[in-house]
């Protein structure tokens, strides 16, 4: 109970949730009413039920599915507004934002409503409720590299608005060094960037984010633990790894939460930080993860606490004074 209350009080950032994935079932059904859309679920508690996925890709389909009734820079802007509420009632103090633009910009909408609607929120949330942010725009890996190139000379206008890129989607078969060339344009733009590697994929997979993508940050990489090098890089180069407890047991990467690697990866002197990824798909917001955790795992206590927040606003790119103010 101790330790509960430090969980929910503990000032945090949060570096690992996609704003698709925080479309609550309410929400979904509220924005397919607005837009004029037919959903193939007769209700919320049917969509919901839907919910049990089998592995990454079975999640995605749902995933993708729900991103459809975003059509307008208000349905952007309120899914925003939604998040950020969740996130300032959890103590975020600072989130960095996944967004994916090819979901939308296949389906017609505009790269620019997109980013209306997500900074009007941004701007929205820091004025009323504190909670700082920024946006990273993520590739979709099962599409060509050259479809991410065509992302990327959408965001152009925009440039100074997005901090960085990331890498999402179906994980095996596409390996970051699939995008090598644009990561490579991206950088050079001043823009940071991390990947989703290690997730399902092999700890191959990682490597190729640090040595192809020069990724800052890795996402999930929790696969790490099956290459010992690995781990040792990973650790001597401090690079953060954004672990998102529910979702790896929710698409069956660990059969259950008391089997989960946290406090292993912790244990190897690794900058673990801890995420919700997709909150409104796999049973809660960020402070559900760090309870979730911290339930399930005798090793971690109050220690562990404080050092998964405090990795959290040390991974985050936020400027120094910033993290010093949190401290
Ligand atoms: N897109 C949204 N959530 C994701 C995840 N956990 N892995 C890969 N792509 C995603
Ligand atoms: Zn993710």
């Amino acid at each position: 109970p101790h330790l509960a209350t430090l969980l929910q009080a503990m000032p945090k950032a949060e570096l690992h949730v996609h704003i698709e994935g925080t479309l609550e079932p309410e929400l979904i059904f509220a924005l397919a009413r607005r837009n004029g859309l037919e959903l193939p679920y007769p209700d919320i508690d049917s969509l919901r039920r839907a919910y049990a996925f089998q592995d990454l890709q079975s999640f995605l389909d749902l995933y993708y599915a729900g991103a459809a009734v975003l059509q307008r820079e208000e349905d952007f802007y309120d899914m925003g507004m939604a998040y950020f509420r969740r996130a300032a009632a959890d103590n975020v103090v600072h989130a960095e934002i996944f967004f994916d633009p090819q979901t939308h910009t296949v389906r017609g909408v505009e790269f620019g409503t997109v980013i209306a609607g997500l900074e009007r929120a941004r701007r929205d949330a820091r004025d009323t409720l504190g909670v700082g942010s920024e946006l990273i725009m993520c590739f979709l890996r099962h599409l060509p590299q050259e479809s991410a190139f065509e992302t990327l000379a959408a965001a152009l206008p925009y440039r100074d608005r997005i901090l960085g890129v990331g890498l999402d989607s179906g994980e095996v078969g596409n390996p970051p060094g699939k995008f090598t060339e644009v990561f490579r344009r991206c950088r050079e733009l001043g823009w940071h960037a991390v990947a989703h590697a290690g997730e399902e994929g092999p700890a191959s997979y990682i490597w190729s984010a640090l040595h192809d993508l020069k990724a800052e940050r890795i996402d999930h990489g929790v696969r790490c633990l099956d290459d010992p090098r690995l781990v040792a890089h990973l650790a001597e180069h401090r690079i953060p790894l954004t672990v998102c407890p529910l979702s790896n047991v929710m698409l069956k990467v660990y059969p259950s939460m008391e089997r989960h690697t946290l406090a292993r990866l912790l244990e190897a002197g690794l900058c673990v930080t801890v995420n919700s990824d997709d909150p409104a798909y796999f049973g809660g917001y960020v402070n559900r993860n760090y309870l979730a955790c911290f339930e399930a795992l005798p090793e971690l206590g109050a220690r562990e606490a404080y050092r998964l927040a405090r990795n959290s606003l040390d991974a985050s790119f936020a400027p120094e004074t910033d993290k010093q103010r949190w401290r």
